[in-house]
């Protein structure tokens, strides 16, 4: 098959981000009305880096035909003129709630088949507020939660200790080691200072202080793969600091010189608690309709209960095991290489659009 590869590599971004400051003074990250906060430093955490895109394009290369694409403003052009049989999507794309839906929906526009969840979904999962109303409504367990919009009061009865996040942010962005508040003070300070920094509201989650684990998942409702389960230990990050996978803990901490050994594939756990994380997992799948790939984030309540945390209907996959990258580590546990993984998808998309017989079974 002929294969579009849509990424959004940093210097990409960046240098979108730079034409978009140059033709107008007001972006989402320099904003010149709401003082002068300094952009966050984590504004490309979310790109993809040169090392994925080139391993990513290489496994396709393995059995396609493969056209590399920076998800920028051009995409939708060489889209339209390129007309792949299929689209592979990792593209985040940087601005606005809805940037992870950007390509596939101009993928929907060009009536192109494309990998990984769709556009309803992907911005439904990115903002974790929308997700977590749909699953409270299937009786999914996930923690209670607060909404603040920027420059609007604190709401009273927020149940401390709380964690403060970004509304739809990703890859641990604006999650640091503070954004754990014990006090109503430490609540204050965080709400303010990431909906200053981040130019969006805020969600406020009752903290868990239960085991964490994340779950890799391949395939389409009802035949869903649960890959084996990655335990977060911890235990195991720096003395002092709280129990929460932070972006200090996910980019600063652990680094391909000094692995922080914080994650166990498989989770050693009891039959019970496995088999409770499976079926939470794949019920959140099929409530979301997720497609061909995703990572759940899961951590358990004082009671022990598994409770979804966040879902990555785009996961994170950086290649080199090193770099500690969840999906890729559990689908090595399950004994895909990093080439079958990326293949699995474009099998799992192949499969669902019908194109197996066109050349689309890999
Ligand atoms: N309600 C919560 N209770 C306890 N820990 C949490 C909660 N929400 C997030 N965390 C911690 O913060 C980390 C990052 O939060 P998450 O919602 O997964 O954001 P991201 O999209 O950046 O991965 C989690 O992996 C977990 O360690
Ligand atoms: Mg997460």
């Amino acid at each position: 098959m002929k294969i579009a590869l849509l990424f959004s590599s940093k210097a990409g971004t960046a240098a979108s981000l730079r034409r978009r400051v140059d033709e107008s003074a007001a972006t989402l990250v320099v904003n010149e009305d709401e003082g002068d906060e300094p952009p966050p430093s984590d504004v490309l955490a979310e790109c993809d880096s040169d090392e994925t895109i080139s391993a990513v394009g290489a496994a396709l290369r393995v059995r396609h035909e493969v056209i590399p694409i920076e998800s920028d403003e051009d995409a939708y052009p060489r889209l339209r003129q390129s007309r792949p049989d299929l689209v592979f999507n990792i593209s985040e794309r940087l601005i606005g709630p809805n940037r992870e839906a950007h390509i596939p929906t101009l993928c929907e526009i060009l009536d192109l088949p494309y990998t990984g969840s769709d556009p309803l979904t992907l911005s439904l999962c990115l903002d974790k507020s929308r997700a977590k109303e749909i699953l409270s409504y299937h009786g999914v367990p996930n923690p209670e939660f607060w909404i603040v919009e920027p420059g609007v009061a604190v709401p009273a009865g927020i149940k401390l200790p709380a964690i403060v996040k970004p509304l739809f942010e990703g890859s641990s962005k604006g999650i640091k080691n503070n954004s754990f508040v014990a006090t109503a003070e430490e609540l204050m300070a965080r709400v303010r200072e990431v909906t200053g920094v981040y130019r969006q509201p805020v969600i406020v989650e009752r903290f868990l202080s239960g085991r964490e684990f994340t779950v890799g998942v391949l395939g389409n409702a009802p035949n869903l793969e649960i890959l084996p389960i990655v335990e977060i230990d911890h235990s195991l990050l720096p003395e002092g600091a709280h129990p929460i996978y932070s972006y200090e803990a996910k980019w600063i901490w652990d680094t391909p010189e000094r692995p922080l050994p914080i994650f166990k594939c498989p989770a050693r756990i009891t039959p019970g608690l496995q088999e409770a994380i499976r079926t939470i997992v794949a019920d959140t799948c099929r409530i979301l309709r997720i497609r061909d790939w995703c990572r759940v984030d899961v951590r358990l309540d004082e009671a022990g209960r598994p409770n979804i945390l966040e879902v990555n209907p785009l996961p994170g996959i950086l290649p080199n095991p090193e770099d500690n990258s969840c999906l890729p580590k559990a689908a090595r546990t399950a004994g895909y290489s990093y080439d079958e993984l990326i293949l699995r998808v474009v099998d799992e998309a192949s499969l669902r659009w019908g194109l197996v017989g066109r050349g689309g079974r890999s």
